[in-house]
């Protein structure tokens, strides 16, 4: 039976949290700072819960830079929920925005970037929410691709200029980073030069940007957050347990979606993830996933306090990243291996794809490299192959260790 010391994790998410919140969060499950109560059987009303979720926000809005015109919240569903809710709050404040009589109403555009499998989800559910409610009506909106990278079966990002925005969208919604497919937008400091930037300036003026940040979330600075009307990740990958899952929401898109509801051509937001109530209430209106929170709250005193904020966590994310890619394309150009994704500036920090070459190479490769204590390192279902993510708690030792094996292998 391993240790933790013995394993090197590199689950895609669920995925590694740092041993010493872990054992602070089981510390608190048990006897929370002394009440002879764990976290889970306090009150989410009460002062100690408070303290926690406040904090949390506190900690994450100086380590993100969050301006102060955008709220912070924590929401249920994970990143599907909000593929459900951004549509709606969005569309509700395209509504309330736009009051035309139900007559003059035209379906708005909502333009989605397609990377990879989570943005092509989040553009179904789109597509669904939006349909007629009878056939004879017309939809509450259109939703259209803005660009694609489909038919290179998601291995690159888009260039300036493939993308096509219309000027009059509800939204622009974009996956920073495809967890599955190992693609990810350039850096804050690559994005400078790189043709794969994600293109903030070739978005009409007042259109409202909309990213998923589920898998790439704290790892690094983000790239323009003031250009953002809406950013959104689940917490397990960088942050903490599954559960909880966190928003950063321009103020002006706090709205009333029931008064936008009552204007027609827009459908109801279920209350729970509607933005306005959540800010409201402090994220507190129904009773939050307390556990998930507070672990989160105590991973981010951890970064703050252990990891030199977010340029600390930038650079070794970087570090690891360059390392494996160049042991990689090493084995690549030995024939051993195939990275899923070429083109540099568009690979994944957090999420390694590739490929190993020969017949039964592949189970070879995971069936040595779990005995060696490298674990969840099998491509997703729906793609096969090796994928080796390098989450925040993945340590530069871990993926040293990863790539003697590689070589070794
Ligand atoms: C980029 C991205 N978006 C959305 C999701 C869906 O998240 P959840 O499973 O929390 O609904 C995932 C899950 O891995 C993801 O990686």
């Amino acid at each position: 039976m391993p240790t933790r010391e013995q394993v090197h994790n590199f689950a895609a998410g669920p995925s590694p949290l740092p041993t010493t919140v872990l054992e602070e969060a089981a510390q608190g499950l048990l006897n929370y700072e002394d009440t002879g109560m764990g976290i889970c059987e306090l009150s989410h009303r009460g002062k100690e819960f408070k303290a926690v979720i406040e904090g949390a926000e506190a900690n994450l809005r100086s380590l993100l830079s969050i301006p102060d015109n955008y709220t912070i919240l924590f929401s249920q569903g994970g990143g599907t929920g909000q593929f459900s809710a951004v549509v709606l709050n969005l569309l509700s404040a395209h509504r309330l925005a736009h009051p035309v009589p139900a007559e003059q109403f035209t379906p708005p555009p909502i333009d989605y970037v397609l990377t990879g499998a989570w943005s092509s989800k989040a553009y179904a559910e789109a597509q669904r929410l939006t349909s007629p409610p009878f056939p004879s009506c017309p939809a509450f909106a259109a939703p259209r691709i803005a660009a694609s990278t489909k038919a290179t079966k998601w291995t690159t990002l888009p260039k300036r200029e493939e993308y096509d925005f219309s000027k009059d969208a509800a939204f622009v919604y974009y996956c920073e980073n495809e967890t599955i497919n190992g693609i990810e937008f350039p850096s804050a400091s690559a994005s400078e030069s790189s043709p794969y930037a994600f293109p903030f300036d070739l978005v009409p003026e007042g259109v409202n940007i909309v990213a998923d940040y589920s898998s790439s979330f704290i790892s690094r600075p983000i790239p323009h957050i003031e250009k953002h009307a809406v950013i959104y990740a689940g917490a397990q990958k960088n942050l903490g347990p599954s559960g909880v899952t966190v928003l950063i929401v321009r103020n002006d898109l706090l709205v009333d979606t029931t008064e936008a509801a009552k204007l027609g051509a827009v459908p109801h937001t279920p209350i729970t993830y509607e933005y306005k109530i959540l800010a409201d209430n402090g994220s507190l209106y129904n009773t939050p996933p307390t556990f998930p929170i507070y672990v989160s709250a105590l991973v981010l005193k951890h970064l703050i306090d252990n990891k030199g904020g977010l340029e600390g966590l930038e650079e070794t994310n970087k570090a690891k990243a360059e390392l494996l890619y160049a042991t990689l394309d090493e084995a690549e150009k030995e024939g051993k291996v195939k990275c899923v994704v070429k083109e540099k500036d568009a690979r994944s920090w957090m999420n390694v794809t590739f490929e190993i070459v020969g017949e039964g190479k592949e189970k070879a490769f995971l069936e040595g490299a779990d005995k060696k204590g490298f674990r969840q390192l099998k491509g997703h279902r729906s793609v096969g192959g090796v994928r080796a993510s390098l989450y925040n708690a993945v340590t530069l030792e871990s993926v040293q260790a990863l790539c003697e094996f590689i070589k070794s292998f």
